[in-house]
């Protein structure tokens, strides 16, 4: 068993085997949890809040409502699926799973026998409703003067253009298509025109390096990919097209060739001058769609067929596609958009999440347009052109719920009250957080000081394989605890196990477990259905294991502490950390790497890495530098490592297994709690690097 090694030339340079033996996960921090707990205990919030009429109105009306989507799965998510339009009805039974691998191979279904299409359900039901006049996008732009409105009609229209362009190029039912596009409303359309056509998009987030689009591509045989010259972010120009030609150049070297590369034009970033193309190979994305139908024939899918690829780290290995299909994913991202935001059609909302990011697909592409939302997309950083832009575009469409990560709260809170406050915000009701735990400082700012006291706020975990909120408020329904996700969504249902697997009941700690299907359970790993199995139902049998770690108090909240095994979250963004230690050992002078988080003012988690340089190579400020480069240029910028460690050796076992809770721990200036190390080969390992330790 490999993986508990760091990247070490000589030996595996990526373990192949990805289940985690549970001495591999980290233990829960529980010094921490009580401490949150005691502080927040003695924080009040208000009980209720007057100011919208919630569809769920308190806990007895909730736990009537969870205790049916329990029992009774087929009947709950049924009633709320015949809201949707289905080209053939579902059969009366329609769920099936199994969750436990020593019972043969896990599988989910649901709405069996049931055909439908998820872009007809988000456009053309409302515009067949009369309501193609209402405004589904509000795009705003990097700069404070650039902005465009889309209605339900006109994001139609176009979708079914680009969906007929795609079919003339071949994309069929099934095909995959890579999407690298910066923040304009053309990327959901270009997801929505995958829909329709029933081709499954593999977004890829814009700030992913060549090389990270390049294996994208690749693992799911892209057959076009739909990209754009550039964009601007604040003061910085990306250009996305150059990228994107590196990457399929790389491609095609490794041997797939991308046939189709259509190009949207951002002339804020440059245009079409500042952009390379190649002909036979390239298309303008307006020139693609402007001879196409504006009406375009929908392709009646299977529930379960494929709807879309995203690429996400794990503890080992390379990123793994999580698949998500059409029919559970689709009532479930309705459902929970609608009662965690308390979404009416035509209300004004505003997800900053980039479409590249799980939260982008549930959230912006698929959940609003579902219930029928008018919704900002926004092209910048909520720092640009200064820290009050995120309170100015607020005001500027009246925003009633806000859905943003913590990290941007973080930093924004230090900008100063003073930029929020000269702002107005009346038009908030609901705000709400997603991608990494909150600090109950941070959640009572955003609370007091954002919401001026007067909105919930809605803490909602859940993950890429989750497809939606899991654990999450549902606003004014209950007590809200500053830093807790409360109770679980309808269908879920969340156990904390112990080492050994088994539940912890009532108050307690312990690995954050789900025990029966929701409809938007992730079905497989693309191409590789035994690293599903390995990797989410093999650690504790029986169960989906979600990779965290929390705590449940005496009131039955959970509390969610983090990821146990080696994934970090940095700045909301899920990193692996054997992706990052692969990447700094391509370098030439590096021998081996070993990458651990650590507690970050902003980012929430920082990228620590230590590393051992090649015999005979002293380390500099130049190797330091390029090794960062290294990883940016693998990975992508925000993959970056924050510090580097020069470690002359790291601390390994006798059997050669590095002890990851040992560099956790002088990362965070901790060493005087190591614990145990009387396993180590060198114990003086341990003084040397907490000596070389550089911050
Ligand atoms: C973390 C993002 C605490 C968690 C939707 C999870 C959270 C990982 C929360 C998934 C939250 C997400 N509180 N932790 N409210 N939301 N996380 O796949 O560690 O990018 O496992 O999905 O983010 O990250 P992913």
């Amino acid at each position: 068993h490999t993986t508990t090694s760091a990247v070490n030339k000589g030996r595996p340079v990526v373990p192949t085997q990805e289940g985690r033996s549970l001495d591999a996960l980290h233990s829960i921090p529980v010094h921490k949890l009580r401490a949150q707990a005691a502080a927040t205990e003695a924080l009040t919030v208000p009980e209720s809040y007057p100011h919208f009429t919630p569809f769920v109105e308190n806990k007895k009306q909730y736990d009537e409502m969870y205790k049916r989507s329990i029992e009774d799965p087929n009947g709950f998510w049924g009633d709320i699926a015949k809201e949707f339009h289905w080209e053939k009805q579902w059969d009366e039974e329609h769920i099936s799973y199994n969750f436990d691998v020593r019972k043969g191979p896990i599988h989910v279904e649901y709405f069996k026998g049931g055909l439908t299409n998820i872009c007809y359900n988000a456009l053309d039901r409302h515009v067949a409703a009369g309501h193609g006049d209402r405004v589904c996008f509000l795009w705003e732009g990097n700069d404070l003067d650039q902005d465009r409105k889309m209605t339900y009609g006109e994001v139609l229209e176009e979708v079914c253009q680009l969906a007929n362009y795609l079919r003339s190029q071949g994309v069929q039912k099934g095909d995959a298509v890579s999407i690298y596009m910066p923040m304009v409303c053309e990327l959901p359309i270009a997801m929505l025109a995958c829909a329709r056509i029933g081709a499954v998009h593999s977004v890829v987030f814009g700030g992913f390096s060549a090389e990270a689009l390049a294996g994208r591509m690749e693992d799911c045989k892209a057959k076009v990919l739909i990209t754009a010259s550039g964009v601007m972010r604040g003061n910085k120009k990306i250009d996305l097209k150059a990228i994107a030609d590196s990457a399929h150049t790389m491609a095609a070297k490794s041997g797939h060739t991308v046939p189709r590369v259509v190009v949207y034009e951002n002339e804020r970033a440059g245009g079409r001058a500042a952009c390379s193309f190649t002909e036979g190979r390239d298309v303008w994305y307006a020139e693609a769609i402007a001879e196409q139908a504006k009406t375009c024939e929908v392709e009646w899918v299977e529930a379960e067929h494929p709807l879309f690829l995203l690429y996400t780290s794990g503890s080992t290995g390379k990123p793994k596609g999580v698949v998500h299909c059409t029919g559970g994913y689709m009532v479930y991202a309705h459902t929970t958009t609608k009662y965690v935001f308390n979404m009416q059609p035509g209300d004004t909302y505003w997800c900053t999440a980039d479409c590249g990011w799980i939260t982008g697909h549930t959230y912006l592409t698929y959940g609003p347009l579902l219930v029928g939302a008018s919704q900002v997309v926004f092209e910048g950083v909520p720092t640009y052109p200064g820290p009050d832009r995120c309170w100015r575009v607020v005001d500027k469409y009246a925003v009633k719920q806000f859905y943003t990560a913590p990290t941007a709260i973080r930093s924004l809170m230090r900008a100063g009250d003073l930029y929020v406050k000269e702002h107005l915000r009346d038009s908030l009701r609901i705000l709400g957080s997603v991608g990494e735990p909150i600090n109950p400082e941070a959640w009572r700012w955003y609370h007091d000081i954002v919401g001026d006291g007067r909105c919930p706020i809605v803490d909602t975990w859940w993950q890429t394989e989750t497809g939606g909120h899991m654990i999450t408020p549902l606003p004014n329904a209950w007590a809200q605890k500053p830093g807790s996700a409360t109770y679980p969504f309808f269908g879920v249902v969340p156990v904390l196990v112990d080492e050994k697997g088994n539940e912890v009941k009532g108050e307690g700690e312990g690995y954050l477990c789900i025990k029966q299907a929701w409809p938007a359970t992730l079905r497989t790993v693309y191409g590789d259905h035994e690293r599903y199995e390995t990797n989410y139902f093999k650690p504790f049998p029986g169960y989906y294991f979600s990779g965290d770690g929390a705590r449940r108090d005496k009131d039955g909240y959970i509390w969610i502490t983090g990821r146990v095994d080696d994934v970090i979250n940095v700045s909301g963004h899920r990193i692996g950390t054997a992706e990052v230690e692969s990447a700094l050992v391509a370098h030439a002078k590096c021998a081996e790497a070993a990458v651990v988080g650590y507690e970050h003012p902003i980012k929430g988690q920082g990228i620590y890495a230590y590393v051992t340089l090649m015999e005979g190579v002293e380390p500099t400020e130049d190797i330091r530098r390029e090794l960062i480069n290294t990883v940016r240029g693998i990975i992508g910028a925000f993959a970056a490592p924050d510090v580097i460690h020069w470690a002359p050796g790291l601390p390994k076992t006798r059997s050669g297994k590095i002890m990851r809770r040992v560099l956790r721990k002088i990362a965070a200036k901790q060493e005087d709690e190591l614990g145990d190390v009387s396993t180590l080969a060198d114990p003086h390992v341990v003084e040397q690097l907490v000596a070389l330790r550089g911050h």
